[in-house]
């Protein structure tokens, strides 16, 4: 890559910074489009996030990623928030345009763009079934929200947190119908068999938790089953609902075209996506070898992979 007076400048902040995966596949999606621009990794530490934002727009940078733990307080930094972005409350995504920091939520909009073109799943009109009610969540069940599906099933372990998600989906998205339902509730097996799409969004079954959010039982050949998890590659959760006939997904996929749609929204250009899926398959490849077998490489052979 090649720096110099004339290179725009784009990054990521968070704290920590060093396992994000997304400087890999963006600078490749510069170079692939012939563009003089670079990502940076940029660790800032949580008493200087204000510091850094100004500093980022007067160091002229075009626009920037944000990552854990700063998505809900960087809100207070900007102008302008999209509308994912506002219900949410989240932002994963600042423009710095000339008259103002507008914030973007390319989390949940990185989600359903998977399903469409990974899976060709349309949301409209579809029940889905969302484990956990955390901040990647709460991204998702919006984004489906506004992709118009039926009806959102939530299953959380703190009930209340599931609650504060119901009430948001319901407040900003009458039309969608939304229940909460206990890990142990009986219903979610029988209800299993009306629902389109099972996601899990929880942390339960990276390499640091791992386990099933929920039981296996009545997931089948009828459901797609996404793990928004991409380490390991293969949580047990689709291991087992691909043992069961279902097709699945993982997270590599989420966090690909939410890094898409920032890019497009940083150059205003349609992004050179198999570039990027092939920069992030190498990184996850070597990343997985290194993890001495804890981790699946990714392999062609790997359906859920790229
Ligand atoms: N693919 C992507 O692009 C992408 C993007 C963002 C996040 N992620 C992944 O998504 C996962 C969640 O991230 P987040 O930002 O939403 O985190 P978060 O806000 O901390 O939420 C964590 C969620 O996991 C649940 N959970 C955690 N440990 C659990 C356990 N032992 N048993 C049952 N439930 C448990 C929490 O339930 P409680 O409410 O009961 O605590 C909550 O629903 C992480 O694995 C993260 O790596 C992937």
């Amino acid at each position: 890559m090649k720096i110099d007076g004339k290179t725009k400048l784009t990054g990521i902040i968070g704290y920590p910074i060093k396992h994000t995966l997304s400087p890999v596949f963006q600078n490749a999606a510069f170079k692939k489009a012939g563009l003089n621009w670079a990502y940076l990794p940029l660790l800032v530490k949580s008493e200087q996030l204000g510091f850094a934002i100004k500093g980022l727009k007067a160091l002229n940078f075009v626009g920037i990623n944000v990552t854990m733990p700063y998505k809900k307080e960087v809100i207070k930094y900007l102008d302008e928030l999209s509308p994912a972005a506002r219900i949410a409350g989240a932002v994963n995504t600042i423009l710095f345009k000339e008259d103002g920091l507008v914030g973007y939520n390319t989390d949940g909009q990185g989600f359903v763009e998977s399903l469409k073109k990974q899976a060709q799943f349309s949301p409209r009109g579809k029940n889905v079934l969302l484990i956990g009610a955390g901040g990647a969540a709460k991204s998702i069940a919006v984004s489906l929200a506004m992709a118009g599906i039926k009806r959102l099933i939530i299953v959380n372990r703190t009930p209340q947190r599931a609650q504060r998600l119901q009430r948001l989906i319901h407040d900003n998205f009458p039309r969608c119908l939304v229940k909460v339902l206990a890990v142990n509730d009986e219903n979610i097996v029988s209800l299993q068999s009306e629902n389109h799409l099972i996601v899990n969004a929880t942390s339960v079954g990276m390499l640091s938790n791992p386990g099933l959010p929920i039981g296996m039982e009545n997931i089948g050949r009828k459901h797609l089953v996404y793990d928004i998890i991409y380490e390991p590659a293969e949580t047990r959760f689709l291991a087992g609902a691909k043992r069961r006939g279902a097709r699945i997904l993982n997270g590599a996929y989420m966090l690909l075209y939410q890094g898409v749609a920032s890019w497009q929204i940083w150059t205003g250009q349609s992004a050179p996506v198999a570039t990027m899926a092939a920069a992030l398959e190498a990184e996850q490849n070597l990343k997985g070898a290194k993890n001495n077998g804890k981790s699946k490489p990714a392999t062609r052979k790997n359906s859920n992979r790229f």
